[in-house]
């Protein structure tokens, strides 16, 4: 299978790949444990905080571990309903792991406002202006896009919101490993991760939090993470997804060099061989591509592809074989017939030259 779906999920690092199976064998005990098996444990699961502290510019009492993007997401955004304000603000591409959990929360009483986006997918700073009230408690934003890429200005977000002394949390799901993130220059006050996006495993996540005294709970339970996150470590995953962080620190600039590479490569292979085509360029995520063949459907794409042994999206992963035009899409103004032929196209640090000539050869064929 040639694999160009990276922003769904990542194949694990093999380096990670052993290391969780070490764990696993070796380092089975609880890590709330006092003997020193369990110690061990313990040294091993804060090893792994300060790996994915260290990923973001943080220290590592301000990382929590959840169990992924959704979780650490959810743990933010149901805090509001204990809030004394009752107003909130998020963009209108956000992925559903925040827009469903707000449509959930606006049954508690809480006013949900959303800031639009340009053509682009850039939200529009003016509107987050004009939405700001004495009621606002939080804004989330999400650092970057899942299905085209587009990248938010974060920090000049948080420059207004200062003023307004409002917190502001980005869900970083997609944006470690492909660009920068660093939560000092940023200055968020949460920040969300999730480890299978960058090479680890599925079902691990980190929520990254200013100041702790900010926090509540979201599941309850157990002393673990500072008690504000209940259940017994999935150490595994915890030290896989250390381990993918500092991977990724490491090898980033490589990484998106391949990234950017292969990226500029394809496109300039569908102006030759797909001249029909339409991507919808944005300040992107390097190796993201959102492509339309009006005309053709994506679905039917994709399934052509498949039979090629070629993997690709028709937009978030999470709902895959959804036939419904895409929100995002819509919200940067594509008719329905161009948004139900979009395909994204997302690269990852192994693709190859060798595996873009083959996938502009099949969809030549297709188209
Ligand atoms: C932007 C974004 N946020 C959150 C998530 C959910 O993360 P997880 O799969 O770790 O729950 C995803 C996954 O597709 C995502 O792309």
């Amino acid at each position: 299978m040639i694999y160009f779906d990276h922003s769904a999920t990542t194949p694990i690092h093999p380096d990670v790949l052993k290391k969780i199976h070490e764990v696993n064998r070796d380092f089975f005990a609880n890590p709330s444990s006092i003997y020193k098996t369990g110690r061990k444990s313990r040294l091993l699961v804060e090893k792994a905080r300060t790996q994915v502290a260290n990923a973001i510019g943080a220290s590592s009492e301000q990382i929590y571990f959840s169990s992924g993007g959704t979780e650490a997401n959810n743990h933010v955004l149901w805090q509001i309903i204990k809030q004394e304000k009752k107003h909130v603000i998020i963009s209108e591409i956000e992925h559903p792991a925040v827009s469903k959990v707000l449509k959930e929360i606006e049954t508690y009483g809480i006013e949900v406002s959303t800031i639009s986006v340009n053509d682009q997918g850039v939200v529009k700073i003016e509107e987050l202006i004009d939405l700001i009230k004495d009621e606002t408690t939080l804004v989330s934003v999400m650092m970057a896009n899942n299905e085209i890429g587009a990248i938010q200005p974060i920090k000049k977000i948080k420059q207004i919101l200062k003023k307004y002394e409002i917190p502001l949390h980005t869900d970083a799901v997609q944006a470690l490993g492909k660009i920068k993130v660093d939560v000092k220059e940023l200055d968020v006050d949460y920040l969300s991760l999730s480890a299978h996006k960058f090479y680890g495993p599925k079902g691990i996540g980190a929520l990254y939090v200013k100041d702790k005294d900010d926090l509540g709970s979201l599941i309850i339970g157990g002393n673990q993470e500072s008690g504000v996150r209940g259940g017994t470590e999935n150490i595994s995953g915890i030290i896989g997804m250390g381990l993918a962080a500092e991977l990724v620190t490491k090898n980033q600039d490589k990484w998106i060099k391949n990234l950017k590479e292969l990226e500029g490569y394809f496109l300039e292979k569908v102006e030759h061989h797909l001249p029909h085509a339409i991507h919808h360029k944005t300040d992107n995520l390097p190796g993201l591509i959102s492509i339309s063949f009006p005309g053709k459907k994506s679905n039917i794409l994709m399934a052509k592809l498949d039979r090629a042994n070629i993997a690709v999206s028709n937009g978030p992963a999470c709902s895959s074989g959804n036939i419904q035009p895409s929100s995002v899409l819509k919200a940067i103004g594509l008719s329905d017939d161009v948004n139900l032929s979009t395909l994204r196209i997302s690269f990852g640090k192994n693709n190859t030259i060798e595996e873009v000539d083959y996938l502009i050869k099949t969809l030549k064929e297709i188209v």
